[in-house]
C-alpha cells in the first residue's frame, strides 16, 4: 500500500443522510470536523474531542459512534447519519415532543448526540425499558446543564406509547 503523505489529500466517496457524496480530504482530519467544516454539518457539536461527551456523536453504519475518535478518511464506501438528517423524520415527532413536554434540554448543545443515540435504540424497538436501562443507554452522552431527569422520562414516554399503539394497532 502506497504511503500517503499528510499534506497530500485524498479521495473519499461515501452516503451522508441519504445523499452519495465524494469529497477529498487531509488524511489526518477528524471526522467531526470534517463533517462541521467541510460539510457545513454543524449539528454535530465537539466538547471534550476525546471520546467522553458524546456531544459528536453519529450514526456510521446504523450504529452511534463518536465522530471525534475517527478520522474522515474512515468514511470511505460507508453510510453516515448526522443529526441533520433525522431532524425532519416523521417517526421522531414523538420523541421531539416528549423532549419539549418534559423540558429535556436547555442550552442545546448535547442534544444532538443524545439524539442519535436514542433514535439509534428506538431504531431497535424496545419491548420495555425502565430508569436503569435507560440511564445505561445514555451514559455514553453528558449534559452539563439540564439534568438527565426530563431526559430519561421523555424516552420512557416515547417507549410506553410507542407499545400502547403497537398493542392497540
Ligand atoms: S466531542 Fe466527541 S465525545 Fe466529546
Ligand atoms: S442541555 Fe445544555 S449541556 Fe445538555
Amino acid at each position: 500500500m502506497p504511503l500517503i503523505k499528510s499534506s497530500e489529500k485524498i479521495s473519499v466517496t461515501f452516503t451522508l443522510n441519504g445523499i452519495k457524496l465524494s469529497k477529498n480530504i487531509y488524511p489526518r482530519t477528524l471526522l467531526s470536523d470534517f463533517l462541521r467544516y467541510s460539510i457545513g454539518e454543524t449539528g454535530t457539536h465537539v466538547g471534550c474531542e476525546h471520546g467522553i461527551c458524546g456531544a459528536c456523536t453519529i450514526i456510521f453504519n446504523g450504529k452511534p459512534i463518536r465522530s471525534c475518535l475517527m478520522l474522515a478518511s474512515q468514511v470511505n464506501g460507508h453510510e453516515l447519519t448526522t443529526v441533520e438528517g433525522i431532524v425532519k423524520d416523521k417517526n421522531l415527532d414523538d420523541l421531539r415532543a416528549a423532549f419539549k413536554k418534559h423540558h429535556a434540554l436547555q442550552c442545546g448543545f448535547c442534544t444532538s448526540g443524545f439524539l442519535i443515540t436514542i433514535s439509534s435504540y428506538l431504531n431497535e424497538n424496545p419491548e420495555y425499558a425502565d430508569e436503569k436501562e435507560i440511564r445505561k443507554i445514555l451514559s455514553g452522552n453528558v449534559c452539563r446543564c439540564t439534568g438527565y431527569v426530563g431526559i430519561v422520562d421523555a424516552v420512557l414516554e416515547v417507549i410506553k406509547k410507542r407499545n400502547e399503539h403497537k398493542k392497540n394497532a
